[in-house]
């Protein structure tokens, strides 16, 4: 039988879910590498949404009938290895920082296309409250992107580097 929207709501459901674990554990190494104190307080936070979007992603999958962990996220693979490369590049704070804010806006950036993809799937497949929930997280994501953006239009203030 072929498969249908559903499966891939699935498919799509399980990369999020392996796509936020692996940025648990990216985001700690970039606030360690973060130069400014600003930077560094911007991802610490954004780890601790993350967490909780990893716990609204459980509750979606569980209200949906989804099982996770069998996906594993190459795209967020690939970004988050972009980030360690900038990490390695011997560069001077400032240029750091900004090689950061552009790995971090390149995750978010996906991660609002993915969470966008999701919004739109859960509410064809008439679950509302799954939507819903997909969507603070949307919303988050885009509040970081804006962030983000805001730091790295300021450019790296000495008076904010710790
Ligand atoms: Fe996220």
């Amino acid at each position: 039988m072929a498969k249908t929207l559903t499966d891939l709501f699935h498919d799509q459901l399980q990369d999020a879910y392996s796509a936020e674990t692996q940025l648990t554990k990216a985001l700690p190494k970039m606030a360690k590498a973060a130069g400014s104190a600003e930077l560094r307080a911007g991802f610490e936070q954004h780890l601790t949404e993350t967490k909780n979007q990893l716990a609204r992603l459980e509750k979606v999958c569980q209200q949906v009938g989804c099982k996770t962990g069998s996906n594993t996220c190459e795209a967020m693979e690939g970004l988050i290895e972009e980030g360690e490369e900038v990490m390695g590049l011997g560069l001077d704070t400032d240029a750091q920082d900004a090689g950061l804010i552009a790995a971090a806006q390149k995750v978010e950036h996906y991660e609002i296309a993915l969470y966008g993809t999701l919004c739109s799937f859960a509410k064809q497949l008439g679950h509302q409250e799954a939507a819903r929930i997909l969507h603070e997280t949307l919303d988050e994501e885009k509040k970081t992107d804006e962030k983000l953006t805001q730091l790295a239009e300021r450019g790296v203030n000495s008076k904010a580097r710790a």
